[in-house]
């Protein structure tokens, strides 16, 4: 599908690379290329890549030999995708192309591995995607997709406080928003990955030896060895979600369209700003737990 606005116009690439400092972690990477059976050598292909924080962590772990490519329909996402791996110095094994995921710009049979990382659960129509995955996907390559899972629920100080309530309503509004305007599917409405329902979108398509695992348990709730690691991550995330809302509240056209006051946006700031505070002066971890998935499997030989 064509979104009416573009998902950089949202989130710009910095916040986006931000919200994916941590969770491309490197002591996961090996475990994440086995679960999706990309090899050296191999030509992959990352979907819905944004601005690459995806396709750059995989290259990354796959070597310099290897031969990635970034597609999304962002012009903003691949150009500063296009500068990151300048920089970053992947610009012998990674290309980012400008093109709708629905129409890929490949042949028949052309790619060894075809993944996504949060694309397929933002799209209305995954079958149509996943076929044209398989179309360019060679017999036997192996196919994924991964996304978070989340598991939230608010401090137990947002019990008995109204204003929280308050911030659930204007949430709300936002989500509706991203739903209507952005992704008809998205997670943020609380259409999250269905990992069965994806799995079985995958068996009824015949992908073969389909499996389901988990990576990226930073922010398993009690686990105090990430303790550091999870107040630095709360710190940035603060900072995305500031940023995002502040692009939003920057810019009128979205407000009327969101149908949110501009005071509303700057309780919500407020609130999430108290929120994360509040996490970060407590050392228990108690309410919010998340990880990320990754199903996976082959297309039939
Ligand atoms: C949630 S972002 C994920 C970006 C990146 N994979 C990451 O995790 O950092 C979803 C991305 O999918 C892209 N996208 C959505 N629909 C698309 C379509 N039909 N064709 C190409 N890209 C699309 C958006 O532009 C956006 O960059």
């Amino acid at each position: 599908m064509t979104s009416q606005f573009e998902w950089s116009k949202i989130q710009p690439p910095e916040t986006i690379e931000s919200s994916r400092k941590y969770i491309f972690n490197d002591d996961l990477l090996p475990s994440l290329i086995k679960y999706i059976g990309v090899k050296k050598g191999d030509k992959l292909v990352d979907l819905g890549c944004g601005t690459g924080t995806f396709t750059r962590y995989l290259a990354k772990g796959l070597g310099k030999e290897c031969e990635v490519i970034g597609v999304d329909s962002d012009r903003q996402y691949i150009e500063y995708a296009q500068k990151k791996v300048v920089e970053e110095d992947l610009v012998d094994c990674i290309d980012f192309i400008e093109s709708d995921v629905y129409n890929l710009p490949f042949e028949d049979e052309t790619i060894d591995s075809i993944t996504d990382h949060t694309l397929l659960i933002n799209l209305d129509n995954p079958d149509r995607f996943i076929k044209e995955e398989l179309r360019v996907l060679k017999k036997g390559g192996s196919i994924s997709t991964s996304t978070f899972l989340f598991n939230y629920y608010p401090p137990s100080r947002a019990i008995n406080n109204p204003e929280f309530d308050q911030l659930l309503k204007i949430q709300q509004k936002v989500y509706k928003f991203y739903k209507d305007h952005i992704f008809p599917r998205s997670f943020l409405e609380g259409n999250e990955l269905n990992i069965y329902l994806m799995m079985k979108r995958y068996k009824n398509l015949n992908i073969q030896d389909i499996q389901i695992n988990g990576f990226f348990p930073l922010f398993s709730p009690d686990d105090y060895r990430n303790k550091d690691i999870r107040r630095q991550w709360l710190k940035e995330q603060l900072a995305v979600h500031s940023n995002d809302i502040k692009v939003i509240l920057s810019n009128q056209e979205y407000l009327a369209i969101c149908g949110i006051e501009e005071n509303e946006l700057n309780l919500a700031l407020k609130l999430l700003e108290e929120r994360y505070h509040y996490e970060l002066d407590n050392t228990t971890y108690i309410f919010t737990n998340s990880m990320e998935v990754i199903i996976s499997g082959k297309k039939a030989n």
